[in-house]
């Protein structure tokens, strides 16, 4: 098991540069198998994630070749075969292959994804879409196979303005007979990444990013270069660190757009930023004054940020309060953050922060990805040593997060046992 051990109390200063966005390059690899040519997509974040990815990509006789921030993907040779659970179980974002494969071959044949057990995850409104597009869906205990005679255009309404149903859908349309229509569709960041990606195949995508999004399907699509944008979810974290302990530190190679509601929140709270066209340099203040946040969907205050920035809310003063609304168990962080001496509550989906409260190194487990953030957040702040168990949650999102760290003056080792 991979641990990290933190020495808190150090101040850190220096520059930190954000990686490709994870939940854009889980998107964006299987989307390329839609492509009947060679793709290349580059800045893509070596995590195990994308590891993941391109071992299924491998598995279904998909070439690929990994050169340092950038992948080759050639679909030339592949097979449509089923998708071993073992592979599918790995990551929630192994899904795509479903909305891809449909998309291409008009069948997939796939298992339940994986993921972080922040909720139920499920997956009906992926499904729905599938079958509005005219597939049939088969599920036999875990495995699903979704196939079509012929994939035609379609009006689809989503219940929920879900990412990864939005994403599948699109991918599972690109291809198709006519015109589909995505209403209430998501609007992060990273959905616009993926149809500018299919839209330089050749796919004529219109909409993305607004909860309205307009497919033409197309018969071909062609080679092409594509770049990921940085990890939004990345910056957030690292500025959300800086806050805390920084001292001019430097988030380079952002869009600050893409946080807006993170750094209008850190400024009420009385954070010193200062905010460039693609860095944000940070430095930590005394004296922090408590808020509330509420988490909703872009460009509302994104879920994947509340939990680091719980930690934050330890440290200002008074009474704080966190509602989270997308997931249903994604306040996993408390009782660590309690045991480090953190006064927070937990009521329904709401979490109660009362601070300040001084923070002590303690043994403690990272339960999902963005838990972990928020442990590495409060053990660079904590008095003594922080020992995170069950670190493979946060490699999985974090690109060389212990370099990084390491790299502004953190005290951090990484080890096996
Ligand atoms: C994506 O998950 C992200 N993951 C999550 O980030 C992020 O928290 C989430 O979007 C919300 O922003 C990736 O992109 C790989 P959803 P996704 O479908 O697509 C319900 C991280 O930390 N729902 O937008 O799975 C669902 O239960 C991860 O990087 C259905 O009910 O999220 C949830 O309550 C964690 N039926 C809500 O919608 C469905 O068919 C939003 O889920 C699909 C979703």
């Amino acid at each position: 098991m991979k641990l990290l051990d933190i020495i808190g109390g150090e101040e850190l200063t220096g520059t930190i540069r954000i990686s490709g966005a994870k939940n854009s390059s889980v998107a964006l690899i299987p989307a390329a198998i839609l492509c009947d040519e060679e793709v290349t997509i580059c800045n893509v974040p070596e995590i195990s994630d994308t590891d993941n990815l391109c071992d299924i990509l491998k598995a279904l006789d998909v070439e690929t070749k990994r050169a340092s921030e950038s992948i080759i993907i050639n679909p030339k040779k592949m097979k449509n075969i089923e998708i071993k659970e073992s592979f599918s179980t790995k990551l929630r974002a192994s899904y795509y292959f479903m909305g891809a494969l449909l998309g291409k071959y008009k069948k997939a044949e796939m298992y339940f994804p994986g993921g972080c057990s922040i909720g139920a995850r499920p997956i009906d409104l992926h499904l729905k879409g599938f079958e509005a597009l005219g597939a049939t869906v088969k599920s036999e205990g875990n495995k699903y196979t979704v196939e079509a005679e012929e994939l035609k255009g379609a009006n689809i309404y989503l219940d929920i303005a879900s990412v990864g149903a939005t994403i599948n859908i699109m991918l599972a349309a690109v291809r198709a007979k006519g015109k589909t229509i995505i209403d209430n569709a998501a609007k992060e960041p990273e959905i616009v990444n993926v149809a500018t990606f299919l839209n330089n195949m050749g796919a004529k995508i219109r909409g993305a990013g607004t909860s309205t999004i307009k497919i033409e399907g197309v018969d071909h699509l062609h080679k092409c270069f594509h770049e990921v944008i940085p990890d939004r979810i990345e910056a957030g974290t690292y500025i959300i660190i800086g806050a805390l302990c920084g001292k001019d530190l430097k988030i380079d190679n952002i869009i600050p757009e893409h946080i807006e509601s993170l750094l209008s929140k850190l400024e009420e709270i009385g954070v010193k930023l200062e905010i460039g066209s693609d860095y944000v340099i940070v430095s930590k203040r005394d004296n922090y004054k408590s808020t509330n946040i509420k988490t909703l969907v872009y460009p509302g205050f994104p879920t994947d940020l509340q939990q680091p920035f719980t930690t934050l809310l330890t440290q200002c003063n008074g009474k704080s309060k966190v509602t989270e609304t997308i997931w249903e168990n994604r306040f996993m962080h408390v009782p660590y953050l309690v045991d480090m001496g953190a006064d927070v509550t937990v009521k329904n989906q709401t979490a109660t922060i009362m601070g300040p409260t001084k923070l002590k190194g303690r043994e403690v487990v990272a339960t999902d990805l963005r838990a972990g953030a928020a442990m590495v957040a409060a053990a660079l702040v904590a008095k003594g040593k922080t020992r995170i168990s069950n670190v493979e949650h946060i490699l999985r999102g974090y690109e060389n997060i212990v370099e990084k760290l390491k790299n502004v003056g953190a005290k951090i080792e990484s080890l096996e046992i």
